[in-house]
């Protein structure tokens, strides 16, 4: 049992396999939060609360007398506006007469074997006997509007899910202000926020800052969870590193509109409160309706940030992303994009196959501009037919020459947006969001299909289920490249304004439930102008994700970096371009190209025919080395060495297998440096007592020699204490793959 009622303390608490969570009933009725930390005996913490009547902080009509619990001051589970908790609020609601506010107090509860579901929306789903739910329901006397907590408890995995379900079990209309997912207070600590921000082509930036007096806010109304702030951070300990510390974590299931705030108040409390942005957001909730927000994946760790983000990448993993292919050994692919853009021929596109089965790539994509009259980005969206001029007897003989080869054949899509100047924007302007009499605000020259339509739903199902059973198309990359403005749909009411963005993201979850169940042995990738939807929400039906439009190693370093504080290996679109790369214009070795790569799904994106043999022979080497470490990269458990964004000269991380029997170490040295230190590293995730050989070494731009490492045993515990120093490297960018092998 994960779940325990202490019917006496009338107190909640939550179990699992390294930490503790805690409620209680007040005698008002109010939940309040106790605790979320490092597992405990699991005895009630109310002693830790004092009571105390402070100045300005308001009491509940029953305890006028004693005023000692003020809501202002006590740690609250689900907040609301207008009721004495002067703090950020979960709920923010209009009743029928006007008022604003819910006083929310404890109905009943019930604690139930398996995971609750979050209708229409991605969720955590759970195994057999995996996890348990307890669902509180707090109702609000005036309004009957009745908000059910619903919690998962995956104990083996010390993940806790939240979200919440809201009922209108009254009889006047109810509106939604904001409906959070989650609160979480933490009366005691001081913390430093983690988040991860960023813009096109330089995605989740990890920046961390300590928590001041105030409201600090993570948030994107771009309509996507977007390349500036991912919807993912964690609260650490000032003293909390990699390796050590108190840190937590709050990752938002949800590819929309989101918004984390975290205040610290009067006391010195800090406050999380997490869920759907509520700008823009409004949701009429008629008597009898329910209205479902995203879930949150919380996780404690007090072993610092690499056992949380190992547990992260575990959970989503084995919980969260559903496709076959979660587990498959994926092909490694050429991409035609930055290796022909809008530029190509069946012929052309035939003979990158070629040149690609030849080294033993084992499927070719083809990227944007294979439909409609789309010679550019300035049209063609929205006109899913194929481009008869540029493929001649359309995808069949191109699907059929490719698969003689031995390669499958995928393709890119964009379905949710249409360009003006395309056959489907002249049969329905009204499918696209834009605002009436106002002239639309473009990006990348096009507009967003309002998803929140059913009709464009049921039209999009429509062109790609016939497009994926008509053809033999075995990977789809889907993409989204730009945000939204003039967020009005033609479809709904004037009172029903505010859930476009919601009714947006709840129609692409629709469509792509429908299809990833269809087709289920098709490869899915996600993408939104490179990382712009990175997110859980998109995992659940993406086994990969492309990181970011930036595809120039040294840079995708950190971008990688940052990725990998909440998100699986497994799930990092990553290529090895054209040097010099094309949004840099940096120049770098073929096989530091390939080494980063390697930290994700690994692929090419490049014109091949511009490769010497020597280049050609090198390409040959690294796919077949790629899979022989596809297990160890794929299932491992990785390490990050090094902080990029601190002023070292190389970067190095680590795929360790997690029995401790073989690791693979990766660097890169960043900064070229006249009579330098040798590069030293320590590893991790070592068995200590064992004895560990250097089973291959490749290097690229340096000069160290195998037979030299190779003979000698070095001690788990001396690689992990006292580490491993290699010696001088020269020139831009050289690179050292190292795999230790247990004796
Ligand atoms: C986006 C993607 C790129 C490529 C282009 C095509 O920017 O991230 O990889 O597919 O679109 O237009």
């Amino acid at each position: 049992m994960s779940i325990l009622y202490d019917a006496q303390a009338a107190a909640f608490t939550l179990h699992t396999q390294n930490t503790t969570y805690q409620m209680q009933v007040a005698r008002t009725g109010h939940l309040l939060h106790l605790y979320y930390g490092r597992r405990t005996g699991g005895d009630c913490l109310d002693y830790q609360y004092v009571p105390m009547d402070a100045g300005f902080s308001p009491n509940a009509y029953e305890l006028r007398y004693q005023r000692t619990a003020s809501v202002d001051l006590q740690p609250q589970e689900y907040s609301s506006e207008n009721t004495g908790d002067f703090r950020l609020s979960a709920l923010e609601v209009t009743l029928g007469n006007g008022a604003f506010g819910t006083d929310l107090r404890y109905k009943s509860h019930a604690i139930l074997p398996g995971k609750y579901r979050v209708e229409g929306m991605p969720a955590a789903f759970a195994g057999d006997g995996e996890a348990e739910t307890l669902i509180i329901t707090l109702e609000d006397a005036a309004s009957h509007l009745q908000v059910e907590l619903l919690y998962g408890v995956f104990s083996g995995k010390d993940i806790i899910t939240r979200a919440a379900r809201l009922r209108n079990a009254g009889t006047g209309t109810i509106t939604l202000q904001k409906a959070a997912s989650m609160v979480l207070d933490l009366p005691f600590g001081h913390w430093d926020l983690l988040h991860f921000h960023g813009r096109h082509c330089m995605e989740r930036m990890p920046q961390r800052m300590p928590l001041i007096r105030g409201i600090q806010t993570v948030a994107s109304r771009r309509g996507a969870s977007s390349h500036h702030h991912n919807p993912f951070v964690i609260l650490c300990d000032h003293r909390c590193d990699e390796n050590h510390g108190d840190c937590i974590g709050l990752m938002l299931v949800y590819s929309g509109n989101h918004r984390t705030d975290v205040e610290v108040d009067q006391m010195s409390s800090t406050r999380v409160v997490m869920g759907i942005h509520d700008e823009q957001f409004n949701w009429t909730l008629a008597p009898g309706e329910v209205f479902h927000t995203p879930e949150v994946l919380l996780t404690f760790s007090h072993r610092g940030l690499t056992a949380l983000s190992h547990t992260y990448h575990r959970f989503l993993r084995q919980n969260i992303i559903r496709s076959r292919w979660n587990t498959r050994q994926r092909p490694v692919l050429i991409n035609n994009w930055e290796a022909t853009y809008f530029n190509f021929t069946a012929e052309k596109i035939l003979q990158l196959a070629e040149q690609a089965a030849a080294l033993g790539v084992e499927m070719l994509v083809l990227d944007d501009g294979w439909f409609g009259q789309r010679n550019d980005d300035n049209a063609g969206l929205g006109d899913w037919y194929v481009n008869t001029k540029k493929l001649p007897g359309g995808l069949d003989p191109l699907i059929e020459k490719i698969n003689a080869l031995g390669m499958k054949f995928g393709i890119w899509v964009e379905p949710e947006m249409v360009s003006e100047d395309s056959d489907l924007y002249r049969a329905h302007p009204e499918w696209a969001l834009t605002v009436p009499d106002r002239k639309p605000v473009m990006s990348r020259n096009q507009l967003v299909l309002d998803m929140a339509d059913p009709a464009v739903i049921e039209y999009l199902y429509t062109q790609f289920s016939a497009l994926l059973r008509e053809h033999h198309i075995e990977y789809v990359k889907w993409d989204m490249n730009r945000n939204m403005a003039d967020v009005y749909s033609h479809s709904l009411p004037a009172a029903r304004q505010g859930e476009v963005f919601h009714r947006y993201i709840l129609g692409v979850y629709g469509l792509l439930e429908r299809l990833t169940s269809e087709f289920p042995d098709v490869l899915f990738e996600g993408c939104a102008g490179g990382g712009g939807r990175y997110d859980a929400g998109m995992m659940y039906y993406f086994p990969q994700i492309w990181c970011s439009d930036d595809t120039d190693a040294i840079e995708r370093m950190t971008i990688q970096h940052g990725t990998s504080f909440g998100y699986p290996i497994s799930t990092v679109g990553a290529h090895v371009s054209a040097s010099p790369n094309h949004q840099t214009g940096r120049t770098t070795p073929l096989g530091t190209r390939a080494l980063v790569a390697m930290a994700g799904t690994f692929g090419y994106e490049l014109d091949l025919g511009k490769l010497t043999d020597g280049e050609k022979e090198q390409i040959k080497e690294q796919i077949q080395r790629f899979h022989r470490y596809y297990d160890l990269i794929q299932n491992g458990d990785y390490y990050r060495l090094t902080d990029p964004q601190e002023q070292s000269y190389f970067n190095a991380w680590e795929f360790a297998a997690p029995d401790g029997s073989r690791a693979l170490l990766n660097l890169v040295v960043t900064h070229a440096r006249a009579n330098p230190n040798g590069v030293h590293f320590r590893l991790k995730g070592l068995d200590l007592d064992a004895l560990y050989a250097v089973g291959e070494l490749h290097c690229d731009g340096c000069e160290v020699a195998l037979e030299e490492r190779s003979e000698r045993l070095i001690s788990g515990s001396s690689l992990m204490y006292a580490g491993y120093t290699l010696p001088l490297m020269r020139g831009d960018y050289p690179c050292v793959q190292m795999l230790f092998v247990r004796r």
